[in-house]
C-alpha cells in the first residue's frame, strides 16, 4: 500500500448531502476586504476560487445576518438581498474546481463599536456587563463599546435574522451554513455564564443559555433540511473573555441537544488556540474538547485548532473527529491539500495581513507547482 492510501486525512467521507474527497476543510478566516456596502468583494471570490480543491470543503469566513451584527468593520454581510450576488460568486469559484463551500453566519453581540452600529446605538449583549475586547474600526483594532442588553423581542428578531441570513446563503447556491456560536461572539456570550447574566427564560439554567443557539439551529434547518447546517462551539475558549462556570455540562448539553436536529457537523475548537492566538507550547496538548464530546454527539465531528499533518492524522485515526480544520496555514498555501498530501514545504503565514489590506498576503501566495516553476525561471535568468 502507498502512504497516500492509508491516510485518513485523504480519504473519502459522506458529510451530510455531500461526497468530499479529502477531510482537510478549510475553517472560516475573516479578512476584513469586503466592499464598503458589505459586498464580497472581487478579491475575495479570488481569494476562495484559489483555495478550492475536488471534493473539498471550505467555510466561508463569518458573514453578519444584521446590521447590527457587526463587529469588524470589512467583514462580509449576509442581512440584505443585495448581499446574494457576491456569495453566488464566490460559490460559482469554488464549485468551479470541484469544491464544496458553507457560509458561516454570524451576530457579534458584544463585540462591536458604537460607529459600526446603526444610529450610533449601543451594541447588544445578553447582559450589560463591561468587556475590554476589540472591533475593527477603519483600519485598526479599537476597544469595544459598552453594550446593553438585549431584549427578549431583540432575541426573536435576531433569530428570524439567521433564518433569512441561511435563506440568502441557500439562493446564493452554496452547499450549507454554519452558525458561529463560538469565540465569543452573540451566542456563545449567551451560552456561557462568564457573559449572561439574565434571570429571564435565556440565562440562569444551562437550558435557559442554550435556548436562543437551538432556536436559531432550529430555524436554519427549517430553511435546509437535513445534513446542511453545521455548528460551530468552542468550549473553553478564552478569546473574547470567555468563561463559564462548568464547560463540560454547558457543552454536554448542547451537544446533546444539536443530536436531534440531524446537522452536517459540530464544529469544535480545541481550547488550545484562543481564537487566532495558539497558546503558548498549545500544539503538544492533548485534544481534550472533541474527545469529551465524541461521547456525546452522534453525528459528523470537525475539529480544529493548533493542527497540522500529523496531528490531524492522529485525531482522525483515534476515532475522536471525523474531519479536520486547518486555518492559518490556509492563508498562505493555497493549495494546503496538495501540499499535505505530498509532503511539499509550507510557506509561513503572514499575520500582518490577517485583517485588511489589499491582496498582498491575500491572493498573492501559489501553489506550490507555480512557486517551484517561478524559482526555476529566476534560477534561469541569474
Ligand atoms: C485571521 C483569522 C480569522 C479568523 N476568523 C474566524 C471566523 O470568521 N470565524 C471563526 O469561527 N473562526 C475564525 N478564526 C479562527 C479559525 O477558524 C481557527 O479556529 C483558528 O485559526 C485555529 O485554527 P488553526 O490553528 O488551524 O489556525 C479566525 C482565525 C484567524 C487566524
Amino acid at each position: 500500500m502507498s502512504s497516500q492510501s492509508q491516510t485518513k486525512l485523504f480519504s473519502q467521507y459522506h458529510l451530510g448531502q455531500i461526497h468530499l474527497e479529502h477531510r482537510l476543510v478549510m475553517p472560516p478566516l475573516t479578512r476584513l476586504r469586503s466592499n464598503p456596502d458589505d459586498s464580497p468583494s472581487d478579491m475575495m471570490v479570488t481569494h476562495y476560487g484559489q483555495r478550492a480543491s475536488k471534493g473539498g470543503l471550505i467555510i466561508i469566513e463569518a458573514a453578519t445576518v444584521s446590521k447590527k451584527g457587526i463587529g469588524y468593520q470589512g467583514m462580509p454581510g449576509i442581512y440584505e438581498d443585495r448581499h446574494i450576488a457576491g456569495f453566488e460568486r464566490i460559490a460559482d469559484a469554488i464549485h468551479a474546481k470541484g469544491g464544496f463551500a458553507f457560509a458561516q453566519i454570524i451576530h457579534t453581540g458584544r463585540t462591536s463599536h458604537v460607529d459600526l452600529q446603526p444610529n450610533g446605538e449601543s451594541p447588544l449583549a445578553p447582559s450589560a456587563t463591561s468587556y475590554h475586547g476589540h472591533a475593527f474600526l477603519n483600519g485598526e483594532f479599537v476597544p469595544v463599546s459598552p453594550a446593553r442588553e438585549i431584549t427578549v423581542a431583540e432575541i426573536l428578531e435576531v433569530v428570524e435574522d439567521f433564518r433569512q441570513a441561511a435563506l440568502r446563503a441557500r439562493l446564493a447556491g452554496l452547499d450549507g451554513v454554519e452558525i458561529h456560536s463560538a469565540n465569543g461572539y452573540l451566542l456563545d456570550q449567551f451560552l456561557q455564564d462568564g457573559s449572561n447574566h439574565r434571570t429571564d427564560a435565556y440565562g440562569g439554567s444551562i437550558e435557559n443559555r442554550a435556548r436562543f443557539l437551538l432556536e436559531v439551529a432550529k430555524a436554519v434547518v427549517s430553511v435546509w433540511g437535513p445534513g446542511r447546517v453545521g455548528v460551530r462551539i468552542g468550549p473553553s475558549g478564552t478569546f473574547n473573555e470567555m468563561s463559564d462556570s462548568n464547560p463540560e455540562a454547558l457543552f454536554g448539553y448542547v451537544a446533546e441537544q444539536l443530536n436531534g436536529l440531524d446537522l452536517a457537523y459540530l464544529h469544535v475548537i480545541e481550547p488550545r488556540v484562543a481564537g487566532d492566538v495558539t497558546r503558548e507550547n498549545a500544539e503538544a496538548d492533548e485534544v481534550v474538547a472533541s474527545k469529551f464530546l465524541r461521547g456525546i454527539y452522534k453525528g459528523t465531528l470537525l475539529a480544529a485548532g493548533g493542527f497540522n499533518r500529523e496531528s490531524a492524522e492522529e485525531i482522525l485515526r483515534s476515532g475522536d473527529a471525523d474531519l479536520v480544520a486547518i486555518g492559518r496555514l490556509f492563508t498562505s498555501n493555497p493549495d494546503l491539500p496538495e501540499r499535505l498530501k505530498n509532503g511539499y514545504p509550507l510557506n509561513d503565514y503572514d499575520r500582518s495581513a490577517f485583517w485588511g489590506g489589499t491582496e498582498r498576503s491575500y491572493t498573492d501566495f501559489l501553489p506550490y507547482q507555480a512557486e517551484a516553476a517561478v524559482t526555476e525561471a529566476e534560477l534561469v535568468t541569474v
